[in-house]
């Protein structure tokens, strides 16, 4: 396993990995200097939020299934017209605080902008101009977040992982299960009415790397950096 996956946390003695002053060694070195989030989080989040403002600007955030909640920040680092996210999990980690009260700390301009909820995603109201973004929520709960985005409206983007293989037998006569399952939440999004795009994260961060975004066709699509 490369080195950017690995489950260990980033502490300060991981500091002198991330030097220079560009905005990725900036938040790294203030995820180490918490001590709390596993190195793979960190490059994930960086790698999700900057696919996903390649295509989307502004809007809400709504990272679903946040864990620690480093998506939500990063999606407003990476693109200050976005007003506000908000963070949502089940069981927030006992660490998120930690963590988000440190990147506030060195980005003053997200203080207050950031909100965490302990609740089911289903709890969630959504609008259409949100932007929702979800790491690796298992199993169906991509499926559930798929849905409610597209019930609003919204742009989505997620990175699966654990695809159910058992419901899904249409394609993996041709391809891998996950991949079939993959292939199926895509072309499902896109009968809605979405316009998607496929790409992958470097695998050398996981191997559950497919990252699916959509947007509502009629939507005028912004450009990026
Ligand atoms: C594999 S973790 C991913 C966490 C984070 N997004 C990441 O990439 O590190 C999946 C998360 O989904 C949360 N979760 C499970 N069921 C949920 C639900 N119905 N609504 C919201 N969050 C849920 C869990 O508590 C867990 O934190």
């Amino acid at each position: 396993m490369h080195a950017n996956g690995s489950r260990n946390r980033l502490t300060p003695r991981q500091l002198d990995l991330y030097l220079g002053d560009n905005l990725f060694a900036r938040l790294a070195r203030t995820v180490c200097n918490v001590g709390v989030l596993p190195r793979k989080e960190l490059h994930e989040a960086w790698e999700v939020a900057r696919r996903v403002r390649r295509r989307f600007r502004g809007g809400r955030v709504v990272d679903l299934c946040c864990g620690h909640g480093l998506l939500a920040h990063v999606m407003l680092l990476l693109d200050d017209t976005a007003p506000t996210a908000l963070a949502v999990d089940t069981r927030l980690t006992l660490n998120h605080r930690a963590l988000s009260e440190a990147i506030v700390a060195a980005w003053p301009r997200l203080q207050g902008r950031v909100t965490f909820v302990q609740a089911a995603l289903k709890e969630v109201e959504l609008h259409k101009d949100d932007v929702v973004v979800s790491a690796h929520a298992c199993g169906s709960l991509t499926d559930d977040i798929l849905q409610r985005a597209q019930a609003a409206g919204a742009r989505v983007a997620v990175l699966p992982c654990c695809q159910a293989l058992r419901e899904r037998g249409a394609l993996d006569g041709w391809m891998d299960g996950a991949l079939a399952v993959d292939v199926e939440r895509a072309t499902q999004l896109r009968a809605a009415g979405y316009q998607i795009w496929t790409q992958t994260i470097p695998a050398e961060i996981s191997p559950k790397n497919r990252l699916l975004l959509g947007a509502p066709v009629h939507r005028p699509q912004s450009q990026g950096p």
